[in-house]
């Protein structure tokens, strides 16, 4: 696939099958995941724990079902999963020093990219993190010193009941100065 259309075919994926992704294709996602551009440190964790995975996104249905607004509205829609049944789940976590969630994001948009390429649906995940703070999960995820979970991405394969994809607003974002 060419670069401009895996970026084209990105999308988030809400629902996948049970198949894992294979090692070699996690290795090449993974390696990626080093090569984006970046000003600090990060950590990647990949959790691949059907139990593990099963806790964190229970955990954090309930988070969202307790707090207001979008993310409460997202958890009450019936059968609402936040890992979306994902058999992988890569967590980078980062110490706090000036842009940690710009060098995740970096990182974590160059693995969709390489994903898509693969033919691995993915989806960018910020709602677990209020779960993967608390005190269990954060021993659970032995980080190193300093370490706490900025964001994640599930990786995986579509599966036919995923949540229909949000379609993107026409983004009038682009100003020339010549
Ligand atoms: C920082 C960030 C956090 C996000 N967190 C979530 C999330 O917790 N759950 C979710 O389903 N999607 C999450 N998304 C995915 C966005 O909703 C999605 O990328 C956006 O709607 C554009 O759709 P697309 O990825 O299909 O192009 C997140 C995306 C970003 C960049």
């Amino acid at each position: 696939m060419e670069t401009f259309e895996a970026i084209n075919k990105r999308k988030s994926i809400r629902g996948y099958t049970d198949m894992q992704v294979n090692d070699d294709d996690l290795e090449k996602i993974l390696d990626v995941a080093n090569k984006a551009p970046n000003a600090g440190p990060f950590h990647i964790t990949v959790v691949q724990n059907s139990e593990f995975l099963r806790e964190i996104n229970d955990r954090t249905k309930e988070n969202m079902l307790a707090s207001e607004g979008f993310l409460k509205e997202r958890a009450s829609i019936p059968g609402y999963e936040p890992l979306y049944g994902a058999p992988t789940f890569i967590i980078l976590s980062a110490p706090e020093v000036p842009f940690d969630e710009i060098n995740v994001a970096c990182s974590i948009t160059t693995m969709a990219i390489a994903a898509a390429d693969l033919g691995i649906g993915t989806c960018y995940v910020v709602s677990p993190i209020q779960t993967l703070i608390e005190d269990y999960y954060m021993d659970r995820l032995e980080l190193p010193e300093g370490y706490v979970p900025i964001s994640g991405i599930l990786l995986g394969y579509e599966s036919e009941n995923s949540m229909p994809e949000v379609p993107r607003e026409e983004k009038n974002n682009i100003n020339y100065i010549k």
